[in-house]
């Protein structure tokens, strides 16, 4: 083992940066350098100064922000205080996980990649840029990249002569070993106890809300399934505003946990206590109760019904006997085989559920100690706050539409969150969920006589019914709202709201519905018709612009509609509608939210 450290240091918003990071964690063991791999929240940052080789893996966010769980890092790491200098012995990487079909494509890692040179770090390599949408994935970076840096690395900090590199499929320790508790006395955990007190997580401390209702907001013969949710947050001291958003973690469904139950050959009622191993810097989950049942921790922690990533087959990789099987998945966890896993896995969003599913021989293989190796984490989804506390105090609202496609495959794909959240029935009995409350990307003005013009499709509309909730209390007017849908009679939800709105002349509201005509007619439409007033109320009274909602196209099609908005009604240039929407965009007065 190498006497030198290397640190990984990761900001992961979705996952893919810690997995990344985990990865680059094996990869050195393999290649006996020793590792430490933690978020850049849990790592007390001044002791950067005494590291000599950090990686740092980081994903962009939003509008080019950094993940939750590197925000304190990134605020200290910017304090104009820092001396010039101060990291002068440290190498470093940065690799960046980012999309380049957003505007500030990995922002976030060329911004800390710039900062480190400034404060007198070396880059042992120019910064990675990995992009979601290359055609073998980010992964078409990573690969590459990290090639490199290990060569680098081994220069720099060699191993002890004589010690080969371990084969990729060779099994490395686990990061937790399981201590079944089989002694009956003992009394069994109480598995909701992250309930009853709300537990301390990364994310703050989660309240268990009461569900109220649950309701079906689109015709029952539509193809999709919207609903309304309502939580009592009553004694949770949780506040927010309107843009605000709330976060919580689904569960995987009964049959789910059962069927990896049955393929794993577990005991679902079985309890153990976990303990993490030397190989991990980390701990064991805060909210997860020791002793903890089989049961509770696949259906609440262990993330089997997502797309597996490729380190999900490196692993499995190493348990498989059984030829067929060891070759196939050889090929998925190799440089060479992204394409090939990439029609099997990715294209179709075949589950890890699935893929175990369909290579028997090596999941019965599969030791109790790997599972929180082998599935990530639950991660926590947010929802829109689409309510305001003016108008319903003590309450959360939120509208969720239940995700459900086909794919090539025999069984339609189904969104864990909305799946989960659809199942509950609080008219069958007390439902708690627990969550927490987040300051969202949208912000609304706090002068009065600010307008707002609000776009929102689909359920889209969340973040402005909350915000024309909390102004209507506020008895401010000029609110307009741009809503689209496919039906008038099939999913215009809230439509009585929006009227006695209307009626009451708190609302503008412009409907565009995409199917009840032949051509399709959209909001963007409805906002070239509207360019007078548009260009009124921007222009001469000084209105904000927002677009939310999760058509991938709509935001620019928004967007050019009122760029040609401003060209008709203003006589403005091509280049000067683009230049207003800009300037607009800087001072705040333009704001998007979008979501796939
Ligand atoms: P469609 O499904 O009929 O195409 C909410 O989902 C509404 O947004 C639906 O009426 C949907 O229409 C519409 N929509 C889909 N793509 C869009 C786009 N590119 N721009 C604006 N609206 C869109």
């Amino acid at each position: 083992m190498s006497a030198h450290t290397l640190l990984v240091l990761y900001g992961s918003q979705t996952g893919t940066a810690q997995d990344t990071a985990e990865r680059i964690g094996r990869q050195a063991q393999r290649r006996h350098v020793r590792v430490r791999v933690e978020a850049l929240d849990s790592y007390n940052v001044v002791n950067l100064i005494s590291e000599e080789l950090v990686v740092f893996v980081c994903a962009t966010t939003g509008q080019g922000d950094p993940p939750d769980n590197m925000k304190n890092f990134w605020r200290f790491l910017f304090r104009k205080s820092l001396p010039v200098g101060s990291l002068c012995r440290l190498d470093y990487a940065v690799l960046g996980l980012g999309d380049s079909s957003y505007p500030k494509f990995n922002f976030v890692a060329k911004k800390l990649h710039k900062r480190l040179l400034q404060l007198g770090a070396s880059a042992l390599l120019p910064v990675g840029l990995a992009d979601d949408q290359h055609d073998l994935g980010p992964d078409g970076v990573i690969d590459p990249w990290l090639t490199a840096f290990w060569e680098k690395t081994l220069d720099l900090y060699p191993p002890p002569a004589g010690l080969q590199p371990l084969k990729d499929t060779e099994l490395l320790p686990p990061r937790y070993v399981f201590h079944f508790v089989d002694d009956v006395t003992k009394k069994p955990a109480d598995q909701s106890r992250e309930v009853e007190q709300g537990t301390k997580s990364l994310q703050g401390l989660s309240f268990a809300a009461r569900m109220i209702s649950n309701q079906r907001v689109t015709h029952l013969e539509h193809f999709q399934d919207v609903r309304l949710i309502e939580f009592d947050i009553t004694g949770s001291n949780i506040e927010f505003s309107a843009g605000d958003v709330v976060m919580m973690r689904p569960k995987n469904s009964l049959e789910d946990v059962e069927q990896l139950c049955n393929l794993l050959r577990l005991d679902p009622e079985r309890q153990f206590i976990l303990q993490p191993t030397d190989r991990t810097a980390g701990h064991v989950p805060a909210h997860l109760p020791q002793p903890c049942t089989i049961r509770h921790l696949v259906e609440s922690f262990l993330d089997i019904s997502g797309v597996p990533r490729r380190s999900f087959f490196e692993l499995l990789a190493s348990f498989a006997t059984n030829e067929l099987e060891a070759e196939k998945l050889a090929e998925f966890s190799s440089a060479q085989g992204q394409e090939e896993l990439h029609s099997y896995c990715s294209r179709p969003r075949r589950t890890a559920l699935e893929v175990l599913a369909d290579f028997p021989h090596t999941t019965a293989a599969i030791t109790v100690d790997y599972l929180p190796d082998l599935f990530p984490e639950i991660q926590p989804r947010s929802f829109s706050i689409a309510s305001s506390l003016l108008m319903h105090p003590n309450r959360i609202q939120i509208l969720v539409a239940v995700v459900r496609y086909k794919t090539q495959l025999h069984k339609p794909r189904k969104g864990l969150c909305s799946t989960w959240l659809a199942s509950l029935d609080p008219m069958q009995g007390e439902v708690l969920v627990p969550l927490w409350v987040k300051k969202g990307g949208l912000r609304f003005p706090s002068d009065t006589n600010t307008p707002v013009i609000m776009v929102g499709p689909g359920t889209g509309v969340a973040p402005f019914r909350s915000a024309i909730q909390e102004r209507t209390a506020q008895h401010r007017n000029g609110n307009v709202l741009f809503f689209g849908c496919r039906s008038e009679s099939r999913d215009f939800y809230c439509r009585s709201e929006w009227e006695e709105l209307q009626q009451g002349g708190c609302l503008t509201l412009f409907t565009a519905f995409s199917r009840d005509q032949e051509d399709k007619v959209y909001v963007q439409h409805r906002i070239t018709e509207q360019a007078r007033l548009l260009w009124d109320l921007i222009v001469n009274r000084n209105a904000h612009f927002y677009i939310a909602g999760n058509a991938k196209q709509m935001p620019t099609a928004v967007c050019d509609a009122l760029k040609g908005a401003f060209q008709t009604e203003g006589g403005v240039s091509k280049d000067q509608a683009e230049e207003m929407l800009s300037t607009m965009e800087k001072a705040g007065r333009f704001q998007s939210e979008t979501w796939s």
